[in-house]
């Protein structure tokens, strides 16, 4: 694991998107895994002005979200393939048969899982896959006690999932689906390369647990513990809860890619 804490949420977004672009850049037929949520919003407004003024191009990328609320077609304008296109596929130049996300509405969820899971080795599996952090450490909706190696599956929302999402519902956490399919936690530790992105004060506690705890399924996100090649981006604010800020400093300082990303997101 390697962290990078920024001095702000902004600075930690330009990180983030630095890290996309220069993947798609490197290989423009990059497989990316997508996430949703706030933290991702401004990432795609930078990758947006990124495709618009450096003609950062989409045409060859393939895109695969972690996840979508059981029971809400693409159309719904709560369903996360509604906020993928309001933030990014509608404005970029991704083909639409290449911006893959789990079907809410699928007659049978378990069946669009196998077949999602399919899809994701078919297209040669993911290069780099984009992570959030859920209050309860959550990443995609694998929630507490999802198994370390789970793959695509329905599954039951934690009930601080539907409280920290209801704001999309009119406020109503009763409201949020009950139920949805996600990419398991397995499914994400077998991209080759994971990027997650934490802002923010109220996850301070739970990206403690998720980077210094031990690996456990009540945190789904300390799997990445577990992962080769993870890079966390922070703001100050998440990181304040880490008691090992000196051996991240000196990894910051003195680890070559981490130097470098720095420096090109500093000018
Ligand atoms: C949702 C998504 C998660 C995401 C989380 C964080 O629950 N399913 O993948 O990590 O939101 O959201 P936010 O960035 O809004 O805090």
């Amino acid at each position: 694991m390697k962290l990078v804490i920024c001095p702000d949420a902004a600075a930690a977004r330009a990180v983030a998107a630095r890290v996309i672009a220069r993947q798609i850049r490197r290989k423009p037929s990059s497989v990316l895994g997508l996430a949703t949520g706030r933290t991702m919003e401004a990432i795609y407004q930078l990758l947006v002005r990124e495709h618009v003024e450096l003609g950062l191009d989409f045409s060859e990328v393939t895109t695969f979200n972690l996840d979508e609320y059981v029971g809400l077609p693409g159309s719904h304008e709560q369903s996360y393939r509604h906020y993928m296109r309001a933030h990014l596929f509608d404005r970029v130049n991704i083909r639409s048969e290449h911006a893959h996300v789990p079907d809410g509405a699928a007659a049978s969820p378990d069946v669009e899982a196998l077949a999602y899971e399919a899809a994701i080795v078919s297209s040669g599996g993911i290069d780099l896959q984009l992570l959030g952090l859920g209050e309860n450490g959550h990443i995609g909706f694998n929630e507490p006690l999802s198994a370390l190696r789970s793959r695509t599956r329905a599954v039951t929302l934690d009930r601080a999932t539907r409280e920290q999402n209801a704001g999309m519902f009119g406020g109503d956490p009763d409201s949020v689906p009950a139920r949805a399919l996600t990419m398991g936690t397995g499914t994400i530790l077998d991209a080759r390369e994971t990027l997650m992105v934490v802002t923010g004060a109220a996850k301070a506690d739970i990206l403690a647990r998720v980077v210094e705890g031990p690996v456990s399924a009540f945190v789904p996100g300390s799997a990445l513990q577990l992962h080769e090649r993870c890079l966390v981006v922070l703001d100050e604010a998440a990181a304040s809860g880490l008691t090992q800020r000196d051996v991240i400093a000196w990894q910051m300082s003195h680890d070559p890619e981490l130097t470098a990303l720095l420096e090109a997101v500093q000018g």
